[in-house]
């Protein structure tokens, strides 16, 4: 029997959404195992901006991805060791912005995401976002600093303009304190 994972969850989402040429950003790269889904779905002609505030995340990212993609793939992926509390200039709107809070498993759990930080960010993601495209946020509330990012992240989303988003929780309510999924999708 399988429960409700978050993070698959998301993957399915996203494969409904993004399309070939699109341009997608991943603002907590982590092992890169997220970044890679994305490359696969931009395809060759998408442009990938990936952020992660640890060298040691970024190093696993470019060689998983070195490993998995073409060279052309390669080349429209673009990864910054940089806090997403400000993007990088994109010559394109992106279509989706995904974070993945936390730590970087198997890393140091105390260089963690940071309720601060993580509102910050999401608010310049708002305005970045391409008309019909999304936020995804996979949220842990099993570690103290995920708790927080928690409950600061519902009160945040609840008052997001209902002409502007859609904001749906996906969650599974009787395993308390599992991770769980903001979907957050702009209209046209
Ligand atoms: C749960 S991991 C991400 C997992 C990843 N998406 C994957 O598929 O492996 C969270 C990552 O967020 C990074 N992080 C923490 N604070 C950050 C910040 N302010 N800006 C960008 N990345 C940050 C951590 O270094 C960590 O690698």
């Amino acid at each position: 029997m399988e429960t409700f994972n978050a993070v698959k969850y998301a993957h399915q989402l996203w494969e409904k959404l993004v399309k070939p040429g699109d341009c997608v950003v991943d603002a907590t790269c982590g092992n890169g195992k997220d970044t890679l889904v994305l490359a696969r779905l931009i395809g060759e002609t998408g442009t990938l901006i990936g952020l992660d505030i640890q060298e040691a995340a970024l190093i696993q990212t470019r060689a998983l991805l070195e490993g998995e993609l073409s060279q052309k793939q390669l080349g429209r992926t673009h990864l910054f060791l940089q806090s997403h509390e400000t993007f990088p200039a994109i010559a394109e709107k992106p279509k989706l912005i995904v974070y993945n809070l936390g730590y970087l498993p198997g890393g140091d759990k105390k260089i963690t995401t940071q309720v601060e930080t993580t509102l910050k960010s999401l608010k310049k993601s708002l305005p970045l976002i391409e008309q019909g495209g999304a936020i995804s946020l996979a949220c842990y509330p099993g570690h103290d600093e995920g708790l927080r990012e928690e409950q600061a992240l519902l009160e945040w989303m609840a008052h997001l303009s209902p002409s502007a988003w859609s904001v749906s929780l996906h969650r599974c309510l009787n395993r308390h304190r599992s991770p769980f999924l903001f979907w957050i999708k702009k209209f046209l």
